[in-house]
C-alpha cells in the first residue's frame, strides 16, 4: 500500500448544483427556469420526478453546511439559480433570492469552507428561453448582466467563479439531442448556440473582471478523451483511430479550442461555415481572454469503433449510469490537454459515481465501489500531477444524492446519502472516508 500525498494547498471539496438540490422552485419571488418547466411536463422525467422539492436545500442550508464542515471540506461548489435572483432573466432583482445565496457565502466561510461559485448549470430563467434562449445573442449579454451583478453583491467574499457547467451539453443536450430543455434537434442550431455560450463566457468575464478585483475566473468543461476500441481486425485498427481523433476534433474540443486558441478545431470549419452569419468580428479575441483556472468535470473515457460509434468495452465495470470505470483516463487525458494546450491551472470539478446504495442494519451506507471509484481516480489524479499537470484541486460530485436531470432521483452519486420522504441525511463511508483523506492530504492505495 502506497500513500500518495498531495501538495499542502490542495483544495478538496465537493460539488451540486442549484435546480439538482435546492427545492423551492417558485418560493420567494423564484422566476421559473427551463429545468422547472421541463421536468414539470410529464413524460419527461423517469418516474415523473421533479426538482420542486429535491434535497429542500434551500431550507436545508445550515444543516448542510454544518455537514459540510463536520466533513472537513476546504471548498463547496455550488450553482446560482440565475431565476431565483433575476425571475425574468434580466431587470428587477429579487433580493430574497439573492440574500439566499449571500446566506449561505457566510455560513460556509464561518465554517472555513471556501465557495466555489458556477453562475450556470444549465436552468436558464424561462423568460429568457421564450425570448430564443441561447440562440438569441442578447442572451450573452443578459447573462454577462447576471454575472456581474452577482460579482458586485458577492466577490467581496467569494473569489473563483465559474461561468459555465459543461456547456456542451447545453448544446448538444439540449440543443442537438432534444433529451435536456428546451428540446431543439438542429445541428446548425447547436452549434449556434456552442458560439452563443462561449460568447456569454467571454462578455461575462470581462464584466466580472471590471466590477471587482482580483477575482479567479474560470469555466468547467466535460472532457472524457476519445479512443480506439481496439476490438476491431487489425484492418480496421487505423479506421479506428482515425475515427477517434476525429470525435476528438468534432466534439471534444469544440470549447477548448476557441476558449484557448482563439479558433474552432479545423475539422469542424464546414459546421462552422454554415454558422458564419453569427460569429461577429472580435468574437473569438472575446472568448479566448485568459483564464485563470479551468474547471475538468471527468467520470469515463469514450471508446469508439470505425464509424466513430460509442463502444461499450466487453469486460469492464460500469456505474449505475452505465459508464465504464477506467481510471487511468483521467492521467491520459490530463497529459493529453498538457501537450496540447497551453492550460492554467486546472481544478477537477466534478469527478465521482453513481451506484445504488441501501441502509445497513447498522445505519450505515457501506458504499465500497464509489469509495473505490474515488480512490482509484485520486491515484490517477496525483500521478498526472507528478507527470506535470498543474492541478489545484478535486471537487467530488456529489455531496448530496440530487436529481439527476432526465433520471430524476433513481441514482445516488452523493457521498451524503438523502432519504428524500424524510430528508435524513447519513454520511456515506466514501463520505467518511474522504473526509479521512482531506485531513491525511493524502490518499492510501495501490
Ligand atoms: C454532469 C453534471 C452534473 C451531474 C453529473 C453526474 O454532467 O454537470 O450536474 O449530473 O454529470
Amino acid at each position: 500500500m502506497s500513500t500518495h500525498r498531495f501538495p499542502a494547498d490542495f483544495l478538496w471539496g465537493a460539488g451540486t448544483a442549484a435546480y439538482q438540490i435546492e427545492g423551492a422552485w417558485d418560493e420567494d419571488g423564484k422566476g421559473e427556469s427551463i429545468w422547472d418547466r421541463f421536468s414539470r411536463t410529464p413524460g419527461n422525467i423517469a418516474d415523473g420526478d421533479t426538482g420542486d422539492v429535491a434535497c429542500d436545500h434551500y431550507h436545508r442550508h445550515a444543516e448542510d453546511v454544518a455537514l459540510m464542515g463536520e466533513l472537513g471540506l476546504r471548498a463547496y461548489r455550488f450553482s446560482i439559480s440565475w431565476p431565483r435572483v433575476l425571475p425574468d432573466g434580466r431587470g428587477p432583482v429579487n433580493e430574497a433570492g439573492l440574500g439566499f445565496y449571500s446566506r449561505l457565502v457566510d455560513a460556509l466561510l464561518a465554517e472555513e469552507i471556501q465557495p466555489f461559485v458556477t453562475l450556470h448549470h444549465w436552468d436558464l430563467p424561462q423568460a429568457l428561453q421564450e425570448q430564443g434562449g441561447w440562440v438569441q445573442r442578447e442572451t450573452c449579454q443578459a447573462f454577462a448582466d447576471f454575472a456581474a451583478l452577482m460579482v458586485k453583491r458577492l466577490g467581496d467574499r467569494v473569489r473563483c467563479w465559474t461561468t459555465f457547467n459543461e456547456p456542451r451539453v447545453i448544446m448538444l443536450n439540449g440543443h442537438l439531442q432534444g433529451s435536456h430543455p428546451p428540446g431543439i434537434r438542429n445541428v446548425e442550431t447547436a452549434d449556434q448556440v456552442g458560439h452563443h455560450l462561449l460568447l456569454a463566457h467571454g462578455l461575462a468575464a470581462q464584466a466580472m473582471r471590471a466590477a471587482a478585483a482580483g477575482l479567479q475566473v474560470g469555466i468547467v468543461l466535460n472532457q472524457y478523451g476519445t479512443y480506439p476500441a481496439g476490438e476491431s481486425a487489425a484492418e480496421a485498427a487505423a479506421a479506428e483511430g482515425a475515427a477517434a481523433e476525429r470525435a476528438w476534433q468534432e466534439s471534444e474540443i469544440f470549447f477548448l479550442d476557441p476558449l484557448v486558441k482563439a479558433r474552432y478545431p479545423s475539422a469542424i470549419s464546414d459546421r462552422i461555415e454554415r454558422i458564419a452569419t453569427s460569429i461577429q468580428e472580435g468574437d473569438l479575441a472575446l472568448i479566448s481572454q485568459p483564464l485563470d483556472f479551468l474547471g475538468l468535470n471527468f467520470y469515463s473515457r469514450h471508446l469508439v469503433g470505425p464509424q466513430g460509434q460509442l463502444v461499450l468495452p466487453a469486460t469492464a465495470e460500469f456505474t449505475e449510469m452505465g459508464w465504464e470505470v477506467h481510471p487511468p483516463a483521467l492521467r491520459q487525458l490530463l497529459n493529453r490537454l498538457k501537450a496540447e494546450y497551453p492550460l492554467p491551472p486546472i481544478y477537477i470539478t466534478e469527478n465521482g459515481a453513481a451506484f445504488q446504495d441501501a441502509v445497513a442494519p447498522d445505519g450505515r451506507v457501506h458504499d465500497e465501489r464509489r469509495l473505490e471509484y474515488l480512490r482509484q481516480h485520486l491515484i490517477q489524479l496525483r500521478l498526472a500531477m507528478q507527470d506535470g499537470v498543474d492541478v489545484r484541486g478535486y471537487f467530488v460530485w456529489s455531496l448530496l444524492d440530487n436529481f439527476e436531470w432526465t433520471l430524476g432521483y433513481s441514482k445516488r452519486f452523493g457521498i451524503v446519502r438523502v432519504d428524500y420522504p424524510t430528508q435524513r441525511r447519513i454520511i456515506k463511508d466514501s463520505g467518511h472516508w474522504y473526509s479521512r483523506v482531506i485531513d491525511a492530504n493524502a490518499v492510501e492505495g495501490d
